[in-house]
């Protein structure tokens, strides 16, 4: 494969974060085929012209279904609310293209499980956005477990807060509805989930409790209406090693702006980290002298891979931007045949799973199986 031609659909937040990676990562990997950013798609084409004049695409459109069908597009970036995902992505598959799509899969399990059997008909690549994988702090803490640095884990607890639903006066909008998934649980709890898929293993049991902070919200019209979604989440969980688990998901939390707070327990020390310092991981170990135990901190460097593909000076720090384009080298080795770090739809499929065995315990009021 000589060149790789990119189909980017939608272009907010992380449609953005998706175009910068297509654009860096040549310049940053040098390992990779050249990228053409060949079409991009938005809701009207006076929109997507604008973008794609400013993300550098050649051709824009206010039809995602032309983008799909354009014979020079070999993989899509897919990055629309939730609720679109369904559709777009198996259309995606189906006309034989590799698919880059944001968490979660779908809103629903059902759709979820017709995107993996899309991806599975078709022989594609369909890599999920879980960008928080991709981090060298995180790929470190891989190590050290693999290592044996703190011993048998036996005890998993991540708290993921962010404050840009806790204002009671914020308005209503399309997050609210009950479309768009469940809430903290599908729109946040993936997210942990995708460490512990990464880091931990599976999950094998859950209990959930959810929360509303606010039950209404007033609409851009000045209307109230009710919140379909539940901006709180409690889940006790089960690994399948026996290791027990607690998340605790809230999209109201002032304060907090991106707080992914990990802590691992194991029989000879703690793992912490905490994506609002996403450039440290803290180590404590028994093995460390009795007068000079204590956590120590960990700054990313040029020995924790591929930091030193961006920088060569440790302590520097990357950003949330540059996980992005560590994923989108992980999509192109995908599509080359590497066995490349990524949650794909089949391991996806497994956490979207792990949402539904949560939002039924919430709603049956007991702990569920996976
Ligand atoms: N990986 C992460 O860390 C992360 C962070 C935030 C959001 N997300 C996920 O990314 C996805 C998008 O979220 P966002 O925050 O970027 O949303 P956003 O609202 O900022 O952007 C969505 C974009 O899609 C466009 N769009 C909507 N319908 C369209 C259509 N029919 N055709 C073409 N374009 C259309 C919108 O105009 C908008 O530009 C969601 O699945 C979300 O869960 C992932």
């Amino acid at each position: 494969m000589k060149q790789i031609g990119v189909g980017l659909i939608g272009t907010g937040y992380m449609g953005k974060c998706h175009a910068l990676a297509w654009n860096a990562v040549k310049p940053v990997f040098g390992d990779v085929p050249d990228v053409k950013l060949v079409h991009l798609a938005e809701v009207d084409e006076g929109k997507a012209k604008v973008r794609a004049a400013e993300f550098g695409f050649a051709k824009a459109t206010g039809d995602w279904r032309a983008l799909i069908a354009d014979p020079e597009v070999d993989v899509v970036s897919l990055t629309t609310p939730n609720a679109f995902h369904p559709d777009m992505a198996i259309a995606a598959l189906d006309a034989g293209k590799h698919l880059w799509c944001e968490k979660p899969m779908a809103p629903k399990l059902a759709d979820a499980e017709a995107m993996l059997a899309a991806q599975r008909r078709s022989g594609k690549v369909a890599v999920l956005g879980y960008n928080y994988i991709q981090n060298p702090a995180v790929r470190h803490v891989r190590k050290l477990l693999d290592d044996g640095a703190i011993g048998s884990v036996n005890h998993v607890r991540i708290e993921m807060d962010e404050d840009f639903m806790a204002d009671p006066a914020a308005p209503f909008m399309y997050r609210h509805e009950a479309s768009s998934g469940w809430g903290a649980l599908d729109d946040f709890g993936v997210h942990p989930l995708s460490l512990i898929s990464a880091l931990l293993g599976r999950v094998s049991r859950v209990m959930c409790d959810m929360a509303k902070p606010y039950d209404t919200r007033v609409t851009s019209s000045g209307q109230s209406r009710a919140v379909e979604v539940y901006d709180i989440a409690n889940v006790l969980f089960r690994l399948e090693n026996g290791a027990s688990g607690l998340l605790a998901l809230n999209r109201s939390a002032w304060g907090r702006k991106g707080r992914i707070a990990v802590q691992i327990f194991g029989a000879t020390g703690a793992i912490v980290y905490d994506q609002e310092r996403l450039n440290e991981v803290q180590l404590y170990r028994t093995s460390d002298s009795a007068a000079e135990q204590g956590f120590r901190t960990i700054l990313t460097g040029t020995n924790h891979p591929p930091y030193d593909r961006f920088i060569p000076a440790p302590g520097h720090g990357l950003g949330f931007n540059d996980l992005k384009i560590i994923e989108c080298r992980q999509v192109i080795g995908r599509m080359l045949g590497e066995d490349s770090v990524a949650i794909t739809f089949e391991e996806g499929i497994l956490i979207e799973r792990a949402v539904a065995g949560m939002a039924r315990s919430f709603q049956e009021g007991r702990w569920i199986d996976l």
